[in-house]
């Protein structure tokens, strides 16, 4: 038997005992305790399956085998090791884990890899052209729209696929006419749509004139 086989985590411990109170808390007859506690470790130890699956990230091919509950921000930080893309809160709150998937901008920690098979992928890492920053990036380094940076890779993505559906002609909550094509890029507008990523250093201010001077560029 393998040495890790005898391998037990403090968690494991601490689950264990609380199901075993919980169980001799339930009155059930000591029988169907063994059976329910059998059913619990069987569930514990079952090996969690993977599945193959290929990605498109960065225009690069990765072909990867993952847990099909694995998140597309655990795959890409984890199992490719693209770490720009942060995980602030992975619940869909803050916007640090921002990606754009088929040009759309999505938060990665909601989203499970495995849907996104077929799709062109692009996290921060990808928006550079070799040494030469993409307009977005070169805009935030000019006006200091970052701190701490936790969540500038993410801003930038959004930032990015942002603009582009303000070319397409979506309207946001801040838009005054939904009717006659793009809004103008207002500091009203900029901050409605870009809401969903949040800055604890609060650089806000630059944040937006670095979007702002970017959206002449791209
Ligand atoms: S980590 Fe995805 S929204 Fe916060
Ligand atoms: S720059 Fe620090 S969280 Fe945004």
């Amino acid at each position: 038997m393998a040495e890790t086989d005898y391998w037990i985590t403090r968690r494991a411990v601490l689950e264990g005992g609380a199901a075993t109170c919980l169980l001799v808390a339930s009155g059930l007859p000591v029988g169907a305790q063994d059976a329910v506690a059998t059913m619990a470790a069987e569930r514990v130890t079952t090996p969690i399956s993977r599945i193959p699956m290929r990605f498109r990230i960065n225009a690069t091919e990765h072909a990867l085998e993952l847990d099909p509950r694995t998140t597309l921000l655990d795959a890409l930080r984890n199992n490719l090791g693209l770490t720009g893309s942060k995980k602030g809160c992975d619940h869909g709150q803050c916007g640090a884990c921002t990606v754009l998937v088929n040009g759309r901008r999505i938060n990665s920690c909601l989203s499970l890899a495995a849907q996104h098979e077929d799709d062109e992928i692009t996290t921060i890492e990808g928006l550079a052209d070799g040494e030469k920053l993409h307009p977005v990036q070169a805009a935030f380094v000019a006006h200091d729209g970052f701190q701490c940076g936790y969540c500038t890779p993410g801003q930038i993505c959004s930032a990015v696929g942002m603009l582009d559906e303000v070319r397409a002609g979506w309207p946001s909550h801040a838009s005054m006419d939904v009717t006659s094509g793009p809004a103008a890029l207002t500091e009203a507008e900029i901050r409605e749509r870009m809401s969903g990523n949040l800055c604890r250093c609060a650089a806000y201010p630059n944040i937006v004139a670095a979007v702002r001077d970017a959206a002449e560029e791209v």
